[in-house]
């Protein structure tokens, strides 16, 4: 959460990092500013948006040629969403910018206090500003940041500049950020959709780095202070992805990129005839053949997308599996079987949620695999092997394309850890190859459906979502997508759980929608709640590739086998989401109080 950016080139700095904030908003919206250095450091920021912030450049007329500079856009941890806590911080010689959390700010508050420092702002980011100030008394520059960040516990990615040097200050500690190399120029970010416009070069940088940034030349120094030299990583993101492309949000965009999304992740790793080519888990076969458990661990879309495929996934091995919210495992007292595997799954790779367990399961000696889609990430970098999800740049803070492309790299890795336990599973591989044309089938019937019932349904208040076996997840994840961007109260339900206390809940104001697929084993099961929920009053929408007139609203979707659900009946539940905010004239892509990368516990 929060995005940081930089700059130092020839160029003018100001345009480059009001882009990169632009891209990177989506990290957090409260509150934005940048600091430009010439001869003197100026700071614009203000609380609100980056079109805010731009408006108050504009007003304040800055317009300094200057060639160095950095910025931030801000989700509040400590101190409300103000002006006044809002980044670049600064002192009489120095502005920081800061995405993470300074634990023992409160222990350095007191120690600058008795040097006469003390902070202007309720935030814990300011200390750094200040340390580097009261340094800065006996040191240079690059000096005085080393001794502050030696000082710090918790999680930082910090880039700061100073009246007394030409360069940019960076360092990194759990927190994401990435130097896109340029041609005599140097760009820093959060990540990288915010460089890519400019370049397809970049150094990832390690925990405990520091690095100095001048022009094309950065050096960096690893946690015991020598050179480091780390790798250049191509990326050849296309900058259109990371844009809108005629789409009205993000959200729209992405579902509509699903089918892609899905057909890249697989292509390459499924051949025509169903065998599974897994380059990522070579070496790691003898371990998956003998794997006797398998533990999920995720929060969130990524969370639900390891429930969807925990019955594939047991189905197809024969192997027990475990999903688990990473919030709670952290601090459960897991026991692990003989030979557990441990899988993370994440988007974006940083949150910090799914990260402590993996870093937790590889401390207890558990051979471990992540699912990620954004290249050298954290969670990427942990896990003994990784396995990407080809997606492109998900930018909507309401996950959408991820999810199924998570699910493509669960059901590869099902069917390859099946295929080594001894069993033919060519035909569900094959199957699997279907999924990108079945996405799309399914965008292009249930767009304009969810569309037209979103309309006419966005004025409740409260939902219920219902379903059985691979569709109670669904109804997890279509009550979480419809929470996060429209507001409205939805929760999801075990349909036949709804007997055990939910049903009190139902009534005309409290539509259901229930996620049935004919073929499921307890079908007629389903709609027999559904009677319940009719003889209660309550509204049904149906989402099935089979209409019933039990359903006064039905969105109706292509036919799938039952054990890939998942890739087709999370369409329409997306689509409603959306439409839902869209009626309700929500901001879809920035919901209130959330921010696309959870770094933070
Ligand atoms: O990047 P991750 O997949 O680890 O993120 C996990 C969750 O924070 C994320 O899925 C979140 O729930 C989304 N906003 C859901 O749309």
């Amino acid at each position: 959460m929060c995005g940081i950016v930089g700059y130092s080139g020839s160029k003018k700095a100001l345009p480059i990092l009001l882009e990169g904030l632009k891209s990177l908003e989506y990290r957090g919206y409260d509150s934005a500013g940048i600091s430009l250095k010439t001869d003197k450091i100026y700071t614009v920021k203000t609380k609100g948006k980056i079109v805010d912030l731009i408006t108050l450049i504009t007003e304040s007329r800055l317009d300094t040629k200057a060639s160095i500079g950095i910025g931030h856009t801000r989700w509040a941890t400590h101190g409300h969403p103000t002006s006044t806590n809002a980044h670049p911080h600064t002192t009489k010689n120095v502005a920081i910018v800061h995405n993470g959390i300074i634990e023992n700010y409160r222990d350095l508050e007191a120690y600058l206090k008795e040097k006469g420092f003390s902070r202007a702002t309720d935030t814990d980011s300011e200390i750094v500003a200040l340390l580097i100030e009261y340094f800065l008394e006996k040191y240079d520059f690059f000096e005085a940041f080393s001794k502050t960040i030696a000082k710090l516990e918790g999680s930082f990615a910090i880039a700061a500049i100073s009246t007394k040097a030409d360069y940019i200050a960076v360092a990194k500690h759990e927190s994401p950020l990435v130097i896109g190399i340029g041609n005599n120029e140097t760009f820093i970010a959060s990540d990288v959709a915010a460089l890519i416009e400019y370049t397809n070069n970049f150094i990832f940088l390690e925990d405990g780095d520091i690095a100095r940034i001048e022009k094309g030349n950065i050096e960096i120094f690893d946690k015991d202070k020598n050179l480091a030299r780390r790798k250049i990583t191509t990326i050849n993101w296309s900058k259109q992805k990371a844009q809108k492309g005629g789409f009205k949000h993000f959200m729209l965009k992405e579902i509509n990129e699903e089918d892609e999304a899905v057909r890249n992740t697989i292509q390459s790793r499924i051949m025509p005839d169903g065998r599974l080519i897994l380059e990522e888990l070579d070496g790691m076969e003898e371990i998956l053949k003998n794997t006797d458990r398998i533990t999920i661990v995720a929060c969130g879309t990524s969370y639900y997308a390891g429930l969807t495929a925990k019955p594939v996934l047991e189905k197809f091995t024969g192997v027990k599996v475990d999903v688990e919210i990473g919030s709670e495992f952290r601090y459960y007292n897991y026991i692990y079987s003989k030979n557990n595997l441990f899988v993370a799954i994440s988007q974006s790779g940083e949150t910090a949620d799914t990260k402590e367990p993996l870093k937790m399961a590889k401390n207890n000696g558990i051979p471990t695999i992540s699912i990620v889609n954004v290249k050298e990430s954290a969670i990427a970098r942990i896990a003994d092997r990784c396995i990407y999800t080809l997606a492109g740049p998900e930018i909507s803070v309401a996950s959408t394309k991820a999810f199924v492309s998570q699910l493509a790299v669960l059901y590869m890795l099902a069917l390859y850890m099946g295929h080594l336990k001894g069993k033919d599973n060519s035909k569900e591989a094959r199957y699997l190859l279907k999924m990108p044309h079945l996405i799309k089938e399914t965008f292009n019937m249930a767009d304009k459906t969810a569309n037209s019932i979103a309309k006419a349904y966005c004025k409740y208040k409260n939902y219920l979502y219902l379903g059985r076996g691979i569709c109670y997840p669904l109804a997890l994840e279509g009550a979480l997508k419809l929470k996060e961007i429209s507001y409205i109260h939805a929760e999801g339900y075990p349909a036949g759980e709804m007997k055990h206390g939910p049903i009190a809940l139902i009534d005309e104001q409290t539509p259901s929608v229930v996620v049935a697929h004919p073929h499921e084993p307890y079908y007629s099961k389903t709609l027999s709640n559904c009677e319940e929920i009719k003889s209660r009053g309550g509204k049904i929408i149906l989402v099935s590739s089979k209409p019933h007139p039990i359903a006064d609203e039905t969105i109706q979707i292509p036919d799938v086998n039952y054990d890939f659900a998942g890739f087709v009946y999370v369409i329409p539940l997306q689509l409603f989401a959306y439409y839902s905010a869209l009626y309700l004239g929500h901001d879809i892509d920035q919901p209130r109080n959330l921010a696309k990368s959870v770094t933070v516990e």
